[in-house]
C-alpha cells in the first residue's frame, strides 16, 4: 500500500521506535533520584546527579541501542564536563532528547489510595522553553493502583485520562512528541486476568480522551506497563502468558495509527523485563513497534556499579551497555 508522507512530528515518533532501538528513561525527579542514590550511600546533589547522568549519556555506542533519553528538568539544563549542554551532547550521538513534564502525583481528593498527576498549570509556557532547550519529545505519567474490584475507580481513570490527553495535545501544539504513560502498578495480589481487565478499561478511556482532544495518533507513543500478576499474587505467570495477555489487551485498545508502544519496567528485575520484552516481540506481529522505555531495568546495574565513584565510570557504562544491548536484542521478531 502506498504510504503517505509523515509529518515532522510523526517522523520523530517513528525515530524513537527505530528497529532495534528503545528509550532510556533517566528522568528521575529529585525525590526519586534521592531514593535510588540513598541505599548506595551517594548524596543527591546537583554535582552528583550531573556526574551520574554524564556517565550514562557518554557510554560508548549507546546510540546503537538507544533512540532517545528522557531527561528531568534539571538535567536538560546541565552540561558535560567539557561544557556541552546534555541535549546537544545526546543529539551529537544520534539520540533524541526528551523531557518529563508532569510534576508528580498527589492524592486524588475524596478517593483514598488513588493518585492524580499534576503539572498542567503553565505547561504551555514550559513546553516552549523545553523545545528551545532542545527537547523533541515529552512524557507524562499517570498511576493506577489495583485493589479488589473497587480500585482503580472510574473517577480516577477518567480524571487521569483527561490530563494525559491535555498534556498530549499541548505537546503536539509545541512540536513535541508526547509519550503517554498510564502506569498500572504491580503492587497487590491480583491475578494476570484481572490486570488485563483493568488495563483494557484504562487504555480504552485514555484513547477515547486522546481522540476527543484531537491528538494526532501518528505522532505519539504509548508507554504502558506489561500485563502482569500483582507481586503478591500466589499464582505468578510465565513469560509466554504475560506476552499473550499483554498483546491481547493492546490489540483491543491501541489504534494501529500509533507508531510504537514502549514499555516501562515498573520494578521488574532487568532480566525479567528483557525476557518478557523478548517474549512479547516473539509472540506476534502487532501493527506497532513494541519496544522499551526502561528506567530501573536499564539503570539499576549501572548505578550500582558506579556508586558515586569516578573510578567506576567505565564499569557503570559497561553495565548500561550490556542491558541496552540485551533489550535491543529482545526486539527481534
Ligand atoms: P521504570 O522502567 O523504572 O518503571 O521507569 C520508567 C519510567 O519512566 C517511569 O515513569
Amino acid at each position: 500500500m502506498p504510504s503517505l508522507p509523515l509529518s515532522a512530528l510523526a517522523s520523530t515518533a517513528h525515530a524513537l521506535v527505530a528497529p532495534a532501538k528503545g528509550i532510556l528513561a533517566a528522568d528521575e525527579s529529585f525525590p526519586t533520584i534521592e531514593k535510588r542514590f540513598k541505599p548506595l550511600g551517594i548524596a543527591s546533589t546537583e554535582a552528583t546527579r550531573r556526574a551520574y547522568r554524564e556517565t550514562l549519556f557518554t557510554a560508548p555506542e549507546l546510540g546503537e541501542f538507544v533512540s532517545g533519553v528522557i531527561l528531568f528538568d534539571e538535567t536538560l539544563r546541565q552540561k558535560s564536563r567539557e561544557g556541552v549542554p546534555f541535549p546537544a551532547l545526546l543529539q551529537q550521538l544520534g539520540i533524541v532528547p526528551g523531557i518529563k513534564v508532569d510534576q508528580g502525583v498527589t492524592a486524588l481528593a475524596n478517593f483514598p489510595d488513588e493518585k492524580i498527576t499534576q503539572g498542567l498549570d503553565g505547561l504551555r509556557e514550559r513546553l516552549k522553553t523545553y523545545h528551545e532547550l532542545g527537547a523533541r519529545f515529552t512524557k507524562w505519567r499517570a498511576v493506577f493502583t489495583i485493589k479488589g474490584n473497587s480500585l482503580p475507580s472510574r473517577t480516577c481513570i477518567e480524571a487521569n485520562a483527561q490530563r494525559l490527553a491535555q498534556f498530549a495535545a499541548l505537546s503536539q501544539e509545541a512540536d513535541l512528541v508526547p509519550i503517554v504513560e498510564p502506569e498500572i502498578l504491580m503492587t497487590g495480589d491480583h491475578g494476570l486476568e484481572h490486570n488485563e481487565d483493568v488495563a483494557e478499561v484504562v487504555l480504552h478511556t485514555v484513547f477515547a480522551a486522546l481522540v476527543s482532544h484531537r491528538v494526532q495518533l501518528e505522532a505519539m507513543l504509548l508507554k504502558p506497563a506489561m500485563v502482569l500478576p500483582g507481586v503478591d499474587c500466589p499464582q505468578q505467570a510465565s513469560d509466554i502468558e504475560i506476552a499473550t495477555h499483554t498483546l491481547r489487551c493492546l490489540r483491543r485498545t491501541v489504534p494501529a495509527a500509533v507508531p510504537g508502544i514502549v514499555f516501562l519496567s515498573g520494578g521488574q528485575t532487568p532480566d525479567q523485563a528483557s525476557q518478557r520484552l523478548a517474549a512479547i516481540n516473539r509472540a506476534g506481529e502487532g501493527p506497532w513497534a513494541l519496544s522499551f522505555s526502561f528506567g530501573r531495568a536499564l539503570q539499576d546495574p549501572a548505578l550500582k556499579a558506579w556508586s558515586g565513584k569516578p573510578e567506576h565510570v567505565l564499569a557503570a557504562q559497561a553495565a548500561l551497555l550490556d542491558h541496552a544491548r540485551q533489550n535491543s536484542a529482545a526486539l527481534k521478531r
